[in-house]
């Protein structure tokens, strides 16, 4: 084949392609190509891995549990859509969103939800949501900064050692609409293997302090299943309509 046959058998098939792809995009096939990112990390990030064999041992322990499809993400979502039923879910901020097994399940039902995780290879993992506020930041960094609207619902699943919980819900409060929750993962690991750091850590003793000192600001039930899941409402009042009776 001459030089000539072949660059014009080559420009045939650039031709195609592109032509091709402009039919996918314009029927909407193409959706999901994926933004590109917005965020350089500045230094280089490793994540923790979790030691094999503690994994398998807590799995063992806690076979059908809080592995798959039953999971604290179920728990989670169902009071995302009570809240978004009572037409009170504006804001979601998830700090810690990982793999966006949650935050993908919960953004939908916001009008703007904000997901905070210092990895910034986790942004591939819930670019998708429309609403979406992508933060590549440590929680602290991210608490600091934040200027934006009150809180609705707040899933606090970052570090889960007590130092790291108990910082994210000390800071974060404040930021939560009066009457609005905080949800606290981990604070009621099944087995002492749950206390490895890379699993629930010591995240139950901020659910504890939270019980013990602030009972008169916050309202706290903490479920015993999932690793355990803590709804923290924050209060003034036991009700909410007393509140509004004593703003008339
Ligand atoms: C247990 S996973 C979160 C799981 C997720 N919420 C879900 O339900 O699928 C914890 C995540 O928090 C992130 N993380 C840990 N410490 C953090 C910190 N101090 N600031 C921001 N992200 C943090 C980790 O990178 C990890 O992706």
């Amino acid at each position: 084949m001459s030089q000539n046959r072949r660059d014009s058998a080559k420009a045939k098939t650039r031709k195609a392609k592109t032509q091709g792809r402009d039919r996918a995009e314009a029927d909407g096939r193409n959706a999901r190509v994926k933004p590109k990112r917005v965020y350089k990390p500045k230094d280089r990030f490793t994540p923790k891995r979790v030691n094999k064999r503690t994994m398998k041992e807590v799995k063992k322990n806690v076979k059908g549990l809080a592995f798959g499809k039953r999971s604290h993400v179920s728990v989670v979502k169902m009071i995302a859509e009570g809240l978004r039923a009572v037409g009170q879910l504006s804001v979601y901020l998830e700090l810690g969103t990982a793999k966006g097994a949650c935050f993908n399940q919960v953004a939908p039902l916001a009008d703007v939800a904000i997901a905070v995780d210092h990895d910034p290879d986790k942004y591939e993992y819930v670019y998708q949501n429309k609403n979406l506020v992508w933060h590549a930041s440590t929680t602290k960094e991210f608490l600091k900064r934040y200027r934006g609207d009150p809180f609705d619902l707040v899933f606090v699943d970052a570090g889960h050692e007590f130092e790291s919980s108990w910082y994210d819900f000390q800071h974060v409060a404040p930021l939560v609409r009066s009457n609005g929750i905080i949800l606290l993962h981990d604070t009621y690991p099944p087995n002492e293997n749950f206390l490895h750091p890379d699993l629930s850590g010591d995240t139950w003793k901020t659910a504890w302090k939270i019980r013990q000192e602030l009972s008169n600001k916050y309202e706290i039930v903490t479920l015993p299943f999932y690793f355990g899941i803590s709804i923290v409402r924050k209060c003034r009042k036991q009700l909410e309509w007393h509140e509004n009776e004593e703003a008339k």
